[in-house]
Order: C-alpha cells, then sequence, then structure tokens
C-alpha cells in the first residue's frame, strides 16, 4: 500500500477519527505510561501523530520537552489545528515515517502509537535508528497478526480472495528493531476485543477511523446482497452475549538505541 493510499484514507477519516478510535486512543495512553518515569527529553517525535490526539498528555508528561507531531497526511494535521492541539512546544511537520526531514541522532524519543502497521517494516526502523540519539527512545505500539481475525475468518466463509491485509507477527518487528539497532527493554503483545451490535457498525468503525483500507478491495458496503448475506451468516456464528467480536492484538515495545 502506497503511502499517498495511507494519506487518502486517513485524510478521508480525519473530521470522524477521535470520536470513532475507542482502542487506537487507548493504546496510546497505555504506551505513554510505559515511559520510565526518570526520563528526560528535550526533543521528540509523535509519530504517525493524526488529529494529535495525545498532544495535551505528551506535553504534560514531558514539560520541558518540544515535539513534532509528524503525519503522512496533511488533513489529520489540519483536523489538529482545528482542534486546537498544535502550539510552540507540539508542532506539526507532513512526512512520510521512512523519510523524515530531520537531522541525524536529534531526537531524545520516538513515540508512536497505531502508525506504523502498514509501513516498511526495515525501512522505518532504519530511519526511527537514524534520527535517534544514542541512548534515544522508541515508544511504538502498533496491531500485528491476528487482528481483525473474527472478520478475515468470516471472509473466508464467502470466498478465498484476502480482504483482510496480512500485518506482521510481533517476532519479525522486534526482528527489525533488534537489527536496527533497537534494543528492546520492554515488549508485549496485548489481545484487546471489542463488540459491535452489527457487521454494518464494523464497517463503520473501520472506516471512520480510515482502517477500511486494510480490509482490501472489496469492503462490506460494496457486495451483493448475496455476499453481504454470506458474509452477515458467517459473523453471526461468532456473536457473542457482549455482540459481535472484533479482535486487536497489539504489540507495545519500549527500545533503546544502541550507541
Ligand atoms: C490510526 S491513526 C493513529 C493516530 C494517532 N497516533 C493515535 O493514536 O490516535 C494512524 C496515523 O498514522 C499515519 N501514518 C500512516 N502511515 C504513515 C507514514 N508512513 N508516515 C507518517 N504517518 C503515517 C496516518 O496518516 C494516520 O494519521
Amino acid at each position: 500500500m502506497t503511502e499517498q493510499a495511507i494519506a487518502r484514507a486517513f485524510g478521508r477519516a480525519a473530521r470522524s477519527y477521535d470520536e470513532h478510535a475507542t482502542v487506537q486512543i487507548s493504546v496510546a495512553r497505555s504506551l505513554l505510561g510505559m515511559l520510565p518515569d526518570d526520563f528526560s527529553a528535550e526533543r521528540a517525535i509523535d509519530l504517525g501523530c493524526g488529529t494529535a490526539s495525545m498532544a495535551r498528555q505528551l506535553c504534560t508528561r514531558l514539560p520541558h520537552c518540544h515535539w513534532l507531531g509528524v503525519d503522512v497526511s496533511q488533513q489529520m494535521l489540519d483536523e489538529a489545528h482545528q482542534r486546537g492541539r498544535l502550539h510552540d512546544r507540539y508542532q506539526p511537520v507532513c512526512a512520510d515515517a521512512t523519510a523524515l526531514p530531520l537531522a541525524d541522532g536529534s531526537q531524545d524519543l520516538l513515540f508512536s502509537s497505531f502508525a506504523l502497521q502498514w509501513v516498511d517494516s526495515a525501512a522505518v526502523c532504519m530511519e526511527m535508528n537514524r534520527v535517534l540519539r544514542a541512548d534515544g527512545l522508541l515508544l511504538m505500539a502498533l496491531p500485528v497478526a491476528g487482528t481483525l481475525r473474527e472478520l478475515k475468518e468470516s471472509w473466508e466463509q464467502v470466498d478465498q480472495q484476502a480482504h483482510v491485509n496480512p500485518l506482521l507477527a510481533a517476532p519479525q518487528w522486534l526482528q527489525q528493531l533488534e537489527q536496527h539497532r533497537l534494543a528492546c527493554i520492554d515488549a508485549q503483545t496485548v489481545t484487546v476485543t471489542e463488540h459491535y451490535p452489527s457487521l454494518t457498525a464494523i464497517g463503520r468503525m473501520l472506516k471512520l477511523t480510515g482502517a477500511h483500507h486494510v480490509t482490501g478491495r472489496q469492503s462490506a458496503g460494496l457486495l451483493s446482497p448475496r455476499r453481504r448475506r454470506a458474509l452477515e451468516q458467517a459473523y453471526e456464528m461468532k456473536r457473542e452475549g457482549k455482540g459481535l467480536p472484533l479482535t486487536w492484538q497489539v504489540l507495545f515495545v519500549v527500545a533503546r538505541k544502541l550507541a
């Protein structure tokens, strides 16, 4: 998937993102909770910041730090501006995570939540290594293989096409980090399952958070009535007391750049 396609999908979701991104925003908060108490920083990046929903918490947690909110989608950054989240200590930069317009070793901390799952892992690890100073810290959380499992399995009952793009598995990310001299201090994979009243509600949430493009070339909304019914029937078999389950496998990592 190209950066332009990602930027377009998130651009379309910019307005609705915050109101529907429950999992994403709670993951970002948990990730910030993993910052070691004694770590201080003067320069940091919120990589793939989206609407900068974490700007206030990041600035409060590190009161002397200057943040760059980096995102490939200008519309997401415009939404951050509309929501009054940009200021002299949290400034926007529209750029791709694999080609940051920043000097080598210029950053003390990289924070990235729910943003790097569609990026070339080797390229982004190389870039993160480049801009971090020696001993600088990376805090990263992202969905990995096993995410949207129920949707994938339901599609498999309808046809043999890939409708949910594969994500890297946690060990593959950990290997990339290690190869790029980003030494893991902490790594945990957490399972988060949400429940929805219907397949329509799931499709809506994915669309309004910009994540629908991961569901591949044919979304539920574009299906013929017959195939949509088949998908619904397959998903209904998974219904639980609280509704239709949708699972995210989220990898949380704290890593230090080796000197
Ligand atoms: C799901 S949102 C997460 C936003 C925010 N970090 C949060 O937790 O709410 C993912 C964001 O990552 C951005 N993104 C995806 N790929 C990117 C890339 N290669 N470079 C920079 N930003 C990227 C998207 O444009 C989108 O705004």
